[in-house]
């Protein structure tokens, strides 16, 4: 029977990742589960930073982005001798069972832990909406308004000047952020992973609009697939028109989270204890059409996820 339970936030953070903690401590605490909090990550596991943690320790941090726990990158998680050591620091203070709040990485190391007998479960928090086994992770839709936000500032200043605007939208190897930032804000064009062409070709189109009288407008482009900086020099140079780049960078990661990603961080880590006091581990949590649901971490990290790319991608591309 599980008695006591840790929680931590791992990779990058997410805006409601401490509404996430909140969820997992004050449900467990009122199921009769004493509760620790481990900081920085698996970084914190392995150093033996662990705490317990009580309702006033979660409270007012709903509406704050970041993690109150902190999180870490810490590659060297990836080695067994590693983990050992952690789940031993576990053991010192008979934690049975450890809730993980992060992206796909962290999803790894859950599984690993989970696969050396450590009861784990894993609730998906990053910005990039890469995961699979839900449809949403918690973060994103903050971040999406964050970006939608600022890219409307841009387009006040680029219609002014009649210029080209270059938004570089973060992501790491998924498009869903700009896909979804620049149907809202009604962006011109846009380049994912998925629709990755050469320079040449970006000319080429962004002649056709200039040719129809358009005066400005915005390109909304996935991090990692150019340098947006040198692009909008050729740009430039090729169309004669003034071009501007802009990369959002790290403002995407804060801020308070939107009411969508505090609701869905609390469903989804109220039922992350509960599955884990009903013995399942090795899973993560997600929502499906509406129902919070869990599957096979190691399942979910072998597919790739579709998410409707197609179809946000058609749909922009009637209205761009
Ligand atoms: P995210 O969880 O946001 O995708 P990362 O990819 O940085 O962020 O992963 C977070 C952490 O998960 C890593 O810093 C590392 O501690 C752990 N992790 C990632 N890959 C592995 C692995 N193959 N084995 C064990 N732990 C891993
Ligand atoms: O996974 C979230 C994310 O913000 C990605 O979109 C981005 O590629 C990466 O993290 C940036 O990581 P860091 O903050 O370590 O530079």
């Amino acid at each position: 029977m599980i008695k006591k339970i840790g929680v931590l936030t791992s990779g990058g953070d997410a805006p409601g990742m401490n509404a996430a903690i909140r969820g997992v401590v004050i449900t467990g605490i009122k199921l009769g589960i004493e509760m620790f909090g481990i900081k920085n990550g698996f970084l914190g596991l392995y150093e033996n930073r662990i705490q317990k943690l009580n309702v006033l320790n979660v409270s007012n941090i709903i509406n704050k982005g970041g993690t109150f726990l902190g999180t870490s990158r810490f590659p060297k998680f990836k080695k067994k001798v590693n983990r050992i050591i952690a789940i031993k620091n576990l053991q010192k203070k008979n934690i049975d069972a450890l809730v993980v709040i992060g992206g796909d990485g962290s999803y790894v190391g859950a599984q690993k832990l989970s696969s050396m007998g450590l009861s784990c479960v894993s609730i998906p928090s990053t910005i990039d909406n890469d995961i699979v086994g839900t449809d949403y992770t918690i973060g994103y839709y903050t971040a999406l308004e964050t970006i939608v936000k600022s890219i409307d500032k841009i387009r006040d200043t680029s219609y002014s000047h009649n210029r080209i605007a270059i938004v570089e939208i973060m992501g790491r190897k998924c498009g869903h952020l700009t896909l979804l930032s620049s149907i809202a804000a009604g962006c011109e064009f846009l380049i994912i992973p998925e629709t990755k062409i050469e320079k040449e070709k970006i000319v080429i189109n962004i002649m056709k609009k200039l040719n129809k009288n358009k005066k400005s407008f915005i390109i909304v482009i996935t991090e990692n697939l150019y340098n947006v900086k040198n692009l909008a020099k050729y740009i430039e140079k090729k169309t004669k028109k003034e071009t501007r780049a802009t990369i959002l960078g790290h403002v995407q990661r804060g801020g308070s989270p939107v009411v969508y990603d505090r609701v869905l961080a609390t469903r989804m880590s109220s039922y992350a204890v509960k599955i884990l006091i009903h013995g399942w581990s090795g899973r993560c949590i997600g929502i499906r059409n509406e129902k919070i649901v869990h599957s096979d971490i190691e399942k979910s990290l072998n597919k790739r996820k579709k998410n409707s790319t197609q179809y946000w991608l058609n749909l922009s591309k009637k209205l761009c």
